[in-house]
Parts: C-alpha cells; structure tokens; sequence
C-alpha cells in the first residue's frame, strides 16, 4: 500500500472524493486479506457475568460460522468437563472453520485443548504465556531464562500434535523489549507458526503498537517466516485503531468478540474492525471474508445469550448508530443516503425502519414514516400532524410509532391502528402466578374482545394474552426494556421486535408503567407487521 493511497483516503470526506478513491481501487493492487480470529466464546466470555452453558457456545458458534469468521477460539478446555464438550462438539461440527484450542504453556492444559479439538478439520493450538516483567516479577514468579525455558518445552511438547501453532507473549506491549524478542524467537524456533502480539492491558498507542509489528518482524531471528496477529483490549478505547495500525505494519490475523465483549473494557469488536476494513478498505489495502449481512443477527445472538446489553450509541450494532434525528440530517439522508451515512445499515441485516423521531424532526421525515405504514397524508394533513407531533415531542422527546398513528388518527379523524388496546389489568404478587386480562379492540368493525392469562411474571401473562388477541401471523421475537431516568417517577421504553413473513417489525412505547409500555409496544409491532402486510397487497393489486 502506498502513502499517497493513505494520503487520498485520508481526504475523502465527501461522497465525490470517496468515489474518486473507488475508481482508483479499480487499478490499485490486490488487497491484504485479514483472517477474522474470533474470541468471544473464549476472551469475551471472561467478561464479568457474561458467561455461557456449553449449549449456547455451540448455537453461537454456529453462527459465528455462518458470518464467516476463519478461526473460531471456543474456550478453554482444561476450565471444565461442560467447556471440554462444547469445544469438542463445535470441534465436530464446524468442519469448515479453523477451530483453535487455548492452553497455558502447560502440559496439562495443551492435553485437554489437543483432545478437545481433535475432530476438527482445520485446527490450531495457541499457546500463552506472561512476558511483562511485573508480570514475571508477581504473577509467575519466574526469571526470564526460566520462562523462555518453558515457552521452549511446551512449544515443542505442543507441535507434536498440530502443525498450526499460535504463541502469545501476554503483555506484550508492556514487555522489555529485548525479552519480548528472546521469548518471541524461541517460541518460533520451536515451531511456532504465528506470532500474536497481545496489547492485554490495553496500554498500546496506535503509533507505538503498529511499529511493534515490524520490529519483531525484523529484530528476531525467524520472523520473516511466520504470520502475525493482533490481540488488543479497550482499557483506552484503542482497541481498533491499535489493530488497525498492526494491520498497516503487517499483522494478517486480528483476534476479536462480538460486540467487542470480554476481559474488563473488552476487545476489539468484531463488527467494528470488519466494517472498517470494508468501508476504508483502499486506504488500508486490506479485506476480510466476512458476509456483513450476518453481523446484526450475530450481535444480537450474544448480547442476548450474555444478558449484555449493546449501548445506545455503540458503533454498527447500537441502536442509534443509524438513527438520523435532527431534521436537517433527516432532509438529507431522505434525498440521498450518502448524505449522511457512510455505510448501508441494511447490508448489515439491520432494519432501516428506526429513523428517531424527536422534536428535531422534519416534516419530510413524518410523511415518509407515515408512507412506511402505507399512509400518505395530503399537505393540509401533513400540516395538522406535524403541529400536533410538535407539541408531543417537546413533551416525551421521542415520538414513537404508536404514538405518531395516533396523530395521525386525530388529525384525519380515522382510527389507523387495525388493532388497540382498551384495557389492561394484571396481578403482580410474591406467591401466586401472575394473572393478566387484556382488552383488545378491532377497529374494522370495532368489536372488542378480552383475553385472559397466567404467567411466572406480570410482562409473560400480559404478553400471553396479547399473543391470543392478535392475528397468528407476526411471532413475538424480543422484548428489550429500558429505563430512560431515575428516580420514583422513572418512565420505562419497551421495544418489542416480532417476525412476520420473514421480516422484523419494532414497536416502542414509553409509559411510567412498564407493563404498560410492553403490551403497547408489542401491539405496535403487531400493527406495524399487519400494516406492511395490507399496503404490499395494495401494492400488488394496484390498489
Ligand atoms: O489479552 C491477552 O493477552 C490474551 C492472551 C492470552 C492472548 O487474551
Ligand atoms: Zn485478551
């Protein structure tokens, strides 16, 4: 990759700019291909209360498949019996992807990952030991010829068994460098084929991690022989600029989680460095084999499985990363994406649907939600909604969807919703089984009707009922609640996803009573679901 490439990508901040740098991939060298080394079933899940049962590991791992990732790490075998059988299943089953097995540099531990990734087709082992000197000093308490002494016999012990081998000197960034380059050639002396370089406490400065990169390349004495791969942590927040400068000094295999889960502030996260690389590609001559169309679904699946939830504004996968309020980002983005949004959500498996609509909307942005649930409102209407929708967002501050079809009904003087919720009553309490009634009323003909149920907990007996009241189709999916202050008069967001003919639906609703906010926002979802269903069948018949 050259510098003036860097210099060009740096300058495309525009949409022009950005397909002159397009053009000239097209005569550009081949790209770098970067192996997706994923740790979220091993790294990741020694985040703090993120841990999975072995069950899980395998769903994940499956998914993980699916997305692409070339090397999966699914835990550590010698931990325990469950971990040893999940990594074995995974092991069998994902016979097109590198399964890697983790040891310490012992015996015991290089058995236990060896016969736990047995089965697989295509299978690593990565060995791990401290190289920072407070780390010898207080943690192993070994000198430094003691530790290469270990690194040396373990190194050749494991080889007996795998041709791939990974050492990882931990800490390295933290490390004497003179030892980390002793250690890094013994261990390739010894047979290793790829050298990780784990900034693990996530010190390492961008401009410091990359050149650590090529000095070890050109410092140890066999280190133009093997692959390189880098191990960064968020302690700084530096996780993925310190990856993606080891990329530019010559790293081909970066390891990563989902959502970026794991030890303290985390690792690198997966989607990050994998939409980086796709978006910025020319600039850094680099591509992966992930199929993007599956990253949404992946971080769901973990968040979920982890009980993590995904901040707000978390890059790719928060909930705001592509949610344009402003009215003039809004405007914008309707006219022509590019505008405002430097990648396709979509393409990512995330629903387009979420543009925020807040008290900085435009009336461009509440014609085209309206449009979505197969209204058009003439300008006189649009006029009446959006005073209304005005004095509602100075209010609540989010507008959501329920609440927005409700201006609308009043400003049209129809009801839009094909379903509405009159009446809800549970019974909460500490011996008995929850008990729900539900009141549902269909606006085609106005009849009413009331569901009645019993759950563990208030939210299953009212979502029970609800699920009775509302037409087979759209299958409740997800249900995520959000406090959005503190205090006794907290109000509760309740976004509910279903599925319906293959595709997601979201309703929200906000109330101080969260099962309240629920049962709204699941019918929202509903609504929407059967809404999309009636406006593509008008569509179809030219209605
Ligand atoms: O952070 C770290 O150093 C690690 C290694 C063991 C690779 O997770
Ligand atoms: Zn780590």
């Amino acid at each position: 990759m050259s510098n003036d490439n860097d210099k060009q990508a740096m300058n495309a901040v525009s949409p022009s700019a950005q397909s002159a740098v397009n053009e000239n991939a097209e005569v550009a060298v081949s790209k770098k291909r970067i192996r997706i080394f994923d740790t979220t079933l091993r790294d990741g899940e020694q985040a703090p209360g993120a841990s999975l049962r072995p069950e899980q590991k395998i769903v994940i791992a499956r998914q993980l498949a699916r997305l692409g990732v070339d090397t999966i790490e699914p835990g550590f075998a010698v931990s325990s019996p469950g971990e040893f059988e999940a990594i074995r299943q995974i092991s069998r089953e994902l016979q097109q992807t590198e399964i890697c097995g983790f040891a310490r540099c012992v015996r015991g531990d290089i058995d236990a990952a060896v016969a736990a990734t047995e089965d697989a087709a295509l299978r690593r082992l990565h060995l791990f030991i401290s190289s920072s000197q407070i780390h010898l000093d207080f943690q192993l308490r070994k000198t430094q010829d003691e530790v290469v002494k270990q690194v040396r016999e373990m190194i050749a012990y494991g080889k007996q068994f795998v041709e791939a081998l990974e050492f990882s000197p931990m800490d390295a960034s933290r490390a004497d460098r003179e030892f980390l380059y002793r250690i890094i050639e013994a261990a390739i002396d010894e047979g290793a084929t790829i050298i990780n370089i784990p900034d693990t406490m996530g010190y390492a400065m961008p401009e410091e991690f990359g050149p650590l990169f090529s000095a070890v390349k050109q410092h140890v004495r066999g280190g133009d022989k093997v692959a390189y791969s880098a191990h960064c942590h968020n302690d700084l927040g530096l996780a993925l600029a310190n990856s993606l400068a080891a990329i530019r000094h010559g790293a081909t295999h970066v390891e990563v989680s989902v959502n970026g889960v794991g030890e303290r502030a985390g690792n690198c996260a997966l989607e990050e460095l994998v939409m980086a690389i796709e978006t910025r590609g020319e600039s850094l001559g680099a591509e992966t084999g992930i199929r993007s169309s599956e990253i949404f679904e992946t971080s769901r699946m973990v968040s979920r499985a982890m009980h993590f939830p995904i901040s707000f504004n978390k890059p790719i996968v928060g909930r705001n990363a592509f949610q344009h309020e402003s009215g003039i980002h809004q405007d914008g983005l309707l006219k022509n994406r590019n505008t405002y949004e430097i990648m396709d959500p979509e393409a990512m498996g995330i629903p387009r649907s979420m543009i925020i609509l807040g008290k900085h909307s435009g009336r461009h942005a509440i014609k085209h939600r309206a449009a979505e649930y197969g209204i058009s409102l003439a300008d006189q209407e649009l006029e009446d909604v959006y005073a209304r929708f005005k004095v509602k967002a100075d209010e609540t501050k989010i507008v959501t969807d329920d609440v927005l079809l409700q201006l609308v009904g009043e400003s049209t003087q129809t009801q839009i919703e094909p379903y509405a919720l009159v009446d809800l009553q549970v019974l909460a309490g500490t011996n008995r089984m929850r008990i729900a009634s539900v009141t549902i009323r269909r606006t085609e003909d106005g009849s009413e009707r009331t569901y009645t149920g019993a759950g563990q907990g208030p939210l299953e007996s009212v979502i029970g009922c609800i699920r009775e009241a509302m037409p087979a189709g759209a299958a409740f999916e997800d249900l995520e609640l959000h406090s959005l202050s503190s205090g006794e008069d907290a109000a509760g967001e309740a976004v509910v996803t279903v599925q319906h003919a293959g595709r997601r639906f979201r309703g929200t609703a906000i109330h101080r009573d969260i099962i309240l906010a629920a049962a709204r926002a699941y019918v929202a979802a509903c609504n929407s679901a059967i809404m999309a269903a009636g406006s593509e069948e008008r569509m179809e018949s030219g209605a």
